[in-house]
């Protein structure tokens, strides 16, 4: 495998800057046809940012499994496409060739043939992190099914929204997951997520922890007995085949659920060539990666970045993408060193809140373990603090290692703004530069462009790159609506920056009312709802504020129905509540009680108050002579938890 858009030097940075802007689709057009196609298509992009109506490589026709396997298996069939490293460290590793890859897609392609999946039907996937997963996901790409990955912290009130909203026929999951010292019993919380459920005609389970699970007649299989029927289907005389469903670039691929500043989660959709395109341009470049090396990304595939630089990215660039299925801490805190040194990885990806869990163990961890074969480190999820990116720089690179710091959102698809490796310089806690083809502006409380250096603003993006999300799922007004009304003709992010003289991007979080927990994006709104769903609440007020680990913590403001209401007790059941109706991760990290929220004459909650007292503010308030109730500032900010 050779990259020739592999960009080497920053000069050659600047030239492909500076071409994709002036001649995006020449640009573009180049790249694409590196790839394998089954019709090429008639133009590379048509768009406008108004209604949105985005389309890359128009009428072009591929299928992106055959890109990210068939196109590899003369030369790299036995090589590995991923070594999966289990939870428990004691237990075998499996390390998945090129052709061990294409059998197993091709045959739980066949598994969904045979149950009845055709092009264009939604495939729910709610699994832990087993090779079996990455299976899944290509064998929906493979037959044309749109795949809709749910992370496994998410609890069964929130898959069967999701169910509803992407209207999912099937489902793939596994009786239980192992996650550290826990099982989580996924099939168990698929048949609550079931209950009432009218669209759901299949289930495939695929059998990881043993956890005794309930099969409904009729409706549940398991995944070893499809596989071991599809086995003889595919192979013929010592060949194996599956043959891809032909898709038009613009077809959907996949809808990823994520949170925005409404209490009802999004059904982010991409589709095939564009995000194909950009997710292996971007890997390539981003991470330098080098024919042979191996690349570990610590996320979940539950999340965009997985989907990108554990499955996609990785995998069309014919690269070794290590999976993991545990945690960094269990057994102990020297798990991702551990891996590191077991598979002499290259690249390591992963999210600043890992990093700062695991630098408070401090440097003990690390005896032993060779980190040698280390090249590049990245960082992704939210802005990693100075201290945090000298420590991974120091004791986890040896300061030989470029970081490269990866602005990029669930809706973009791949990583818009960072240094590349070795070839532009970083600076920590500065995501630095976008890549070619990414336009950013920042635009002002007027809603004016903000020209010139140093600059601040909220981050816009001014003109499409590849895998820019199309639309969401189910509701396209929804989409216009939270990213392109704002500012009409741009994308807006909603998160705000700043620009230093030279052009480097520093990302300061959101402006929206979303925040980012561990890296895990979360909705202020849907934690009220939760919150409001328990009994004995009247109302809530949910804001962030800064926390050592997980970058945000989640901070609650809860109105309990009368004064008798049991502290521990109440508290504990809210918490349940979140976990019940959101999942685990939505859990508040503290609650106050008060008796009222401080609230404008006309009813509107005033967070920036709120989120200063989160903050440790006593005294400094701002202008609160517009509310309804002073007096109830003072009280609140007594009472800080
Ligand atoms: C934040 C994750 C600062 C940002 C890929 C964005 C970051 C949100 C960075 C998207 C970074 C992501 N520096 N902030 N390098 N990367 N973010 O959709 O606020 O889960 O809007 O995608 O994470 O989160 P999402």
């Amino acid at each position: 495998m050779s990259y020739p858009y592999q960009i080497k030097t920053a000069e050659e940075y600047k030239e492909a800057y500076k071409k994709s802007v002036e001649n995006p689709d020449a640009f573009w057009n180049d790249i694409a046809e590196t790839f394998q196609w089954h019709k090429k298509w008639d133009r590379t992009l048509e768009w406008n940012f108004i209604e949105p109506d985005i389309k890359w490589f128009v009428n072009g026709k591929l299928n992106i499994t055959e890109n990210c396997i068939d196109r590899h298996l003369k030369e790299l069939g036995e090589k590995p496409a991923i070594i999966w490293e289990p939870n428990n460290p004691e237990e075998r590793v499996r390390i998945v060739t090129y052709n061990r890859l294409h059998k197993r897609v091709c045959q739980f392609a066949q598994v969904l043939k045979n149950n009845g999946v055709k092009k264009g039907d939604r495939v729910c996937i709610y699994m832990g992190m087993v090779p079996e997963l990455a299976y899944a996901v290509l064998g929906c790409a493979r037959i044309g099914a749109i795949h809709s990955v749910i992370f496994g912290g998410f609890s069964a009130q929130s898959i069967a929204d999701r169910l509803l909203d992407a209207q999912a026929e099937y489902i793939v999951t596994c009786d239980g997951a192992y996650r550290g010292e826990k099982v989580i019993p996924l099939k168990d919380v698929i048949d609550d997520a079931l209950i009432g459920n009218k669209t759901v005609k299949r289930v495939i389970v695929y059998t990881r922890t043993r956890t005794p699970v309930s099969m409904i007649k009729g409706r549940d299989v398991w995944w070893e007995d499809e596989m071991a029927h599809a086995e003889d289907q595919v192979e013929k005389g010592g060949a194996v085949s599956f043959p891809a469903v032909e898709m038009d670039a613009e077809d959907t691929l996949f809808i990823l659920y994520t949170s925005g500043s409404t209490g009802k989660p999004k059904g982010v959709v991409h589709t095939c060539g564009g995000y194909m395109v950009y997710t292996n341009y971007s890997f390539v470049n981003t991470f330098q990666y080098q024919p042979g090396q191996v690349f570990f990304c610590t996320a979940d595939i539950g999340w965009i970045t997985g989907h990108s630089y554990i499955v996609y990215g990785p995998l069309s660039a014919g690269a070794t993408s290590v999976m993991f299925e545990g945690v960094p801490t269990w057994p102990n805190a020297g798990r991702l060193w551990e891996i590191v040194d077991k598979y002499k990885v290259d690249i390591l990806y992963t999210a600043p809140t890992a990093i700062r869990s695991l630098m408070g163990f401090g440097l003990e961890p690390l005896q032993g373990k060779d980190l040698s074969s280390l090249k590049v480190l990245g960082s992704v999820g939210e802005p990693i603090n100075e201290e945090a990116w000298h420590w991974f720089d120091e004791h986890i690179g040896k300061g030989k290692c470029p970081i490269v710091d990866t602005w990029w959102q669930t809706e973009t698809g791949g990583i818009l703004i960072s240094n590349l490796a070795g070839v532009t310089p970083g600076i920590p806690s500065f995501a630095t530069l976008p890549l070619p083809g990414v336009q950013p502006v920042l635009i002002d409380e007027n809603g004016k462009e903000v020209e010139g250096n140093p600059a601040a603003g909220n981050l816009c993006i001014k003109a499409p790159w590849p895998s820019i999300l199309r639309t969401t799922y189910g509701d396209h007004e929804r989409c216009r609506q939270t990213y392109f009304s704002a500012y009409p003709g741009l994308y807006f992010t909603g998160d705000g920056a700043l620009r230093d003289e030279k052009g480097n991007y520093r990302i300061t979080g959101r402006v929206d009312d979303v925040l980012n927990v561990s890296g895990h994006r979360i909705g202020t709104a849907e934690v009220e709802n939760a919150i409001n769903m328990h009994s004995g609440v009247v109302e809530s007020a949910v804001v962030g504020y800064p926390h050592a680990i997980k970058g945000q913590g989640i901070y609650a403001y809860v109105v309990f129905n009368g004064d008798k209401h049991n502290d521990t007790g109440d508290r504990q059941n809210i918490l349940q509540t979140v976990s019940r109706i959101i999942g685990p991760i939505a859990k508040p990290d503290k609650i106050q009680f008060v008796k009222g929220l401080p609230k404008t004459r006309s009813g509107k909650i005033m967070r920036r108050i709120l989120r200063k007292i989160a903050e440790g503010e006593t005294q400094n308030f701002g202008d609160i002579s517009t509310l309804l109730d002073p007096g109830v500032v003072e009280e609140i900010a007594e009472g800080k938890v």
